[in-house]
């Protein structure tokens, strides 16, 4: 009963590692140092907890989930005047870095 225990904690640990380090992948150029300064741009609103009033908490989000709402903004696609403009100026890099460091906070 007991070995069964471990043998299934192991498992779930691998599939556990494994999606983590899926998500990670795909993050071309990714640097968490990098992110945590671009983050610099965005406190001005969504302010250092990510809480600020009427705009959305972004610490603690997914990595994918970020990407894809940022590219949102990018095609215009979610509308947004303020954030449309932020998505613009962030290349691939920036916007993996920040993913990775945001994903990172709480
Ligand atoms: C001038 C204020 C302002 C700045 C600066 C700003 N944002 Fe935003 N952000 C907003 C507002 C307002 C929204 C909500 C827009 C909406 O309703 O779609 C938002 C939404 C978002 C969302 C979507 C959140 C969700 O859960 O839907 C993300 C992701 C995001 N911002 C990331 C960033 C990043 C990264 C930066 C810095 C590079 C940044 N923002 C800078 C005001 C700002």
């Amino acid at each position: 009963m007991k070995s069964k225990l471990v043998l299934l904690s192991i498992v779930f640990s691998l599939i556990f590692t494994n999606s983590i380090f899926a998500d990670q992948k795909q993050l071309v150029g990714a640097d968490a140092d990098y992110g945590e300064h671009l983050f610099g741009e965005c406190v001005t609103c969504h302010n250092s907890t990510g809480l600020g009033k009427g705009i959305p908490k972004i610490t603690g989000m997914k990595t994918n989930q970020f990407i894809t709402k940022i590219l949102a903004y990018k095609s215009k696609e979610k509308e947004n005047a303020v954030m449309q403009m932020v998505a613009e100026r962030l290349g691939e890099e920036e916007i993996n870095s920040l993913a990775l460091y945001l994903s990172k906070l709480k």
